[in-house]
């Protein structure tokens, strides 16, 4: 065992360096339990990030990992090539849980990028175009085609080289592309995309990907005519419609399974992963049957439908359901935004509050009339929640967004706790 100091070290030389870590002196978490995670010392912190929205029902859930270590002693791997219990049981339960029962064959991935590369080839071999629309201030992974779908520099290392991809603004209020003022804008931006069409492709696409709430971008929350508008021009154009879930499935946004519900719009292909093996990694893409079968030909993921991770996600779907998690996401998550309302009208760095359910974000400026981006207040207000023992994340193009997003089965009392820690970080800054 190395001790904390020769971990930092272990760490800094025998890692790439583009495995950053927040905060000025790295933080050692050594174990996790429900809301909280213990760093090296014991200390505990309210975990109001969850992994980067991934921990759904909180760390080490005692019933996931219940089914998770059964199955380990069961069977572990044998590959998509035989048929298992879990990836059939996961499959059929996620075709029961689509918008409108639409969505119903699943390709099983490991990670959020898998689950977009899945969905991109999905809508190429389905409408023969190649051509994708994709937002600016999106993020869509790692992989050398989901950097090139990203809208934001600072995750479009190396270049991002990748022809027949184009983005259109977002619908981005705050900070409106256009100058305008919603709804006098008559939602602009989405009609915009018509024009993007008409003047940087072909004409004839194979589809248009967007998260229903920007995560990484800093959760970028959409009016809610935003998407029938755009879907309805991707499809007059022959394009299907990728709701890029990674961050907003599985209840997170309250109410609902999918963010994109929320919108009232069927998509083509949903993609996720995250908050689906609540830290166990699997991907999926889940697409309407027509759309699947036209992926023709051989693919294969050797993990993708792993029996372990199928077996955590199906636990996690259940116990959502079982302890009505949705519901607590949208009723616990208003009280939080209530929460960070009050906020704002105290702290006046706080710009903005906006998501949906459990998935709330602060933007953080130097003045609210020029709503110039305050990065520095930001990493400042990490470090002070860090002193506080809060977990939150950062985000935003501006970097200059606090991203919450903590499990669903969170308490309003740990909510009240959040709020009273977040208060004294904003007052020490
Ligand atoms: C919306 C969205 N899509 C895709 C990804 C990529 O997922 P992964 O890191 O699992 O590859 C992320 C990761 O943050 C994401 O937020």
């Amino acid at each position: 065992m190395l001790e904390p100091a020769e971990l930092v070290l272990a760490s800094q030389e025998y890692l790439f360096p583009a495995v950053f870590h927040y905060y000025r002196e790295p933080l050692i978490i050594s174990r996790a339990k429900d809301q909280f995670v213990y760093d090296a010392e014991g200390r505990p912190y309210l975990d109001f990030f969850g992994g980067i929205l991934t921990i759904s029902v909180g760390h080490c859930n005692t019933k996931v990992n219940a089914a998770v270590h059964r199955q380990l002693d069961t069977l572990q791997h044998v590959s998509t090539v035989f048929v298992t219990q879990p990836q059939a049981a996961l499959a059929k339960k996620i075709a029961s849980l689509t918008p409108g029962g639409a969505l119903t064959k699943s390709f099983f991935t490991n990670s959020g990028t898998e689950a977009n590369e899945t969905g991109i080839l999905a809508a190429r071999c389905y409408t023969g175009s190649s051509e994708i629309i994709a937002l600016r201030h999106s993020y869509h992974g790692r992989s050398a085609m989901a950097m090139a779908l990203t809208g934001q520099a600072a995750w479009r290392m190396g270049g991002a080289i990748q022809p027949g991809i184009v983005h259109a603004h977002n619908a981005y209020c705050y900070r409106c592309p256009f100058g305008l003022t919603y709804p006098s804008c008559d939602i602009r931006c989405a009609r915009d995309v018509e024009d993007v069409i008409r003047t940087a492709t072909s004409g004839r696409i194979a589809g248009f990907i967007a998260e229903p709430i920007q995560g990484v971008g800093g959760f970028i929350t959409p009016p809610k005519e935003y998407f029938s508008i755009v879907a309805e021009i991707i499809r007059n154009a022959g394009g299907i419609f990728i709701s890029d879930e990674v961050q907003t499935a599985w209840g997170r946004t309250g109410n609902k399974w999918f963010g994109i519900e929320h919108y009232g719009v069927t998509p083509d292909v949903i993609t996720s992963a995250k908050g689906l093996g609540n830290g166990l990694p699997i991907g999926v893409t889940v697409a309407k049957p027509e759309v699947a079968d036209g992926m023709r030909g051989l693919s294969i993921s050797t993990f993708g439908g792993n029996p372990i991770t199928t077996t955590a996600a199906k636990a996690v779907l259940d116990l959502i359901e079982e302890e009505n998690l949705l519901a607590n996401a949208a009723e616990t998550g208003a009280y939080l935004r209530g929460k960070l309302e009050e906020l704002r009208d105290k702290h006046a760095v706080i710009g903005d509050v906006r998501g949906m359910g459990l998935m709330q974000a602060l933007e953080l400026v130097e003045d609210r009339e020029t709503k110039a981006p305050a990065p520095r207040a930001t990493a400042e207000l990490m470090e002070a929640a860090r002193r506080h023992g809060i977990l939150i994340g950062k985000g935003g193009t501006y970097g200059n967004c606090i991203r919450i997003s903590p499990p669903l089965n969170i308490s309003k009392a740990d909510v009240d706790e959040f709020a009273r820690l977040l208060d004294q970080s904003l007052t020490a800054l």
